[in-house]
């Protein structure tokens, strides 16, 4: 209940007027300095909200009159970004991919470059090192290739993929499937004498059968003792790297019922400079040849 305004007799300051069964309130002011801080952070704020986009409306927000956005920001980082690396990018496009690869200063920029587009494009299925997947996605860093690890097998590869339908020039292989053409006891035998190019057949006389049908059925595409056929995409049986498995089921799933892996065609999704850097990156991860 307000009361009239005094002097308090202990501590000698005014009371506000205030009073609560008889306990008077003494007025006792900010700090001046304190004042003055929070005067001016509410000034600041005003002069910022007019400054920056700030209000929001009804259709969009009151933009603030310095224009200034986050997007426009971000457009022109990207921009100046590009600008630096345009003369790297030139560089790479005008050079020969032997010239990218010996160039350290262009082999850096690429190995960085393809470092980044391999992750986003590439990893999903050859794996975040390019170790490879199961399941028909082969290792990038071996020195096993199907079909060739030079440079220029290696861009032919990224830029038409591997048997899909986007690309005329992709690279074409068919493995027949032999449920039908060969009997079980002879995929069972062929089989056999696949895991013998290894070393791993178990079963001598059955792989000594198996010799003769693969002679006659799958020497064209694998080689005569399994080392693989580049120009047709057959795969070498006799290392222990398998796309599919190299357990004798997985063989013989295998030779019945071929699995034909597909890659798709980069040449119309990314540019040129990107699948250079690729090609030199994916070269250099490997046994490159
Ligand atoms: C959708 C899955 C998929 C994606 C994505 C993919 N690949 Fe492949 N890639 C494959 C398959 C499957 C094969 C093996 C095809 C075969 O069986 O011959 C392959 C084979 C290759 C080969 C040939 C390997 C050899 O031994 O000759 C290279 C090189 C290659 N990929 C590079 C790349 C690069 C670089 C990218 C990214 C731009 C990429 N791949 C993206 C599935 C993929
Ligand atoms: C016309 C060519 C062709 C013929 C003939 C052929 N293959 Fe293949 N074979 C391939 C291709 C291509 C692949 C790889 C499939 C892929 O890349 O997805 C393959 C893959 C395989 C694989 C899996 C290799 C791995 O790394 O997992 C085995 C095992 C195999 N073939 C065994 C045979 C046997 C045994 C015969 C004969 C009975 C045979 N192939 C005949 C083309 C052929």
């Amino acid at each position: 209940m307000p009361t009239k305004i005094e002097k308090d007799a202990v501590t000698g300051k005014m009371t506000t007027g205030h009073e609560w069964d008889g306990i008077k309130e003494l007025n006792t002011p900010l700090p001046k300095w304190w004042l003055y801080i929070l005067y001016g952070t509410i000034a600041w704020s005003v002069l910022w909200a007019i400054l920056y986009p700030s209000f929001p409306g009804l259709s969009g927000h009151f933009r603030g009159i310095l224009g200034w956005s986050m997007r426009s920001e971000i457009t022109e980082q990207m921009a100046a970004a590009r600008a630096e690396q345009a003369p790297f990018l030139d560089r790479i496009r005008a050079a020969s991919l032997e010239q990218v690869r010996n160039d350290p200063e262009l082999l850096a920029y690429a190995m960085a470059g393809g470092r980044v587009a391999f992750a986003d494009n590439c990893a999903g299925c050859h794996g975040a090192g390019g170790q490879g997947a199961r399941g028909g996605f082969p290792a990038l860093v071996d020195d096993d290739w199907i079909w060739g690890g030079s440079l220029e097998a290696i861009q032919q590869t990224i830029v038409h993929g591997i048997r899909n339908t986007q690309d005329a020039d992709a690279r074409l292989s068919q493995m027949p499937a032999y449920a039908g053409v060969l009997t079980r006891p002879q995929i069972n035998d062929v089989a056999e004498h696949v895991l013998s190019l290894s070393g791993r057949s178990t079963d001598a006389a059955a792989a000594g059968r198996g010799a003769a049908v693969y002679a006659e059925n799958c020497v064209a595409c694998h080689g005569e003792r399994g080392e693989g056929v580049r120009d047709v995409g057959g795969p070498a049986l006799a290392d222990a790297i398998w796309l599919y498995g190299g357990t004798k089921a997985e063989v013989v799933a295998q030779i019945t019922n071929p699995r034909m892996g597909v890659m798709p065609a980069w040449g119309g999704r990314l540019d040129e400079a990107t699948i250079r850097m690729l090609t030199v990156y994916v070269h250099t991860l490997g046994g490159g040849e």
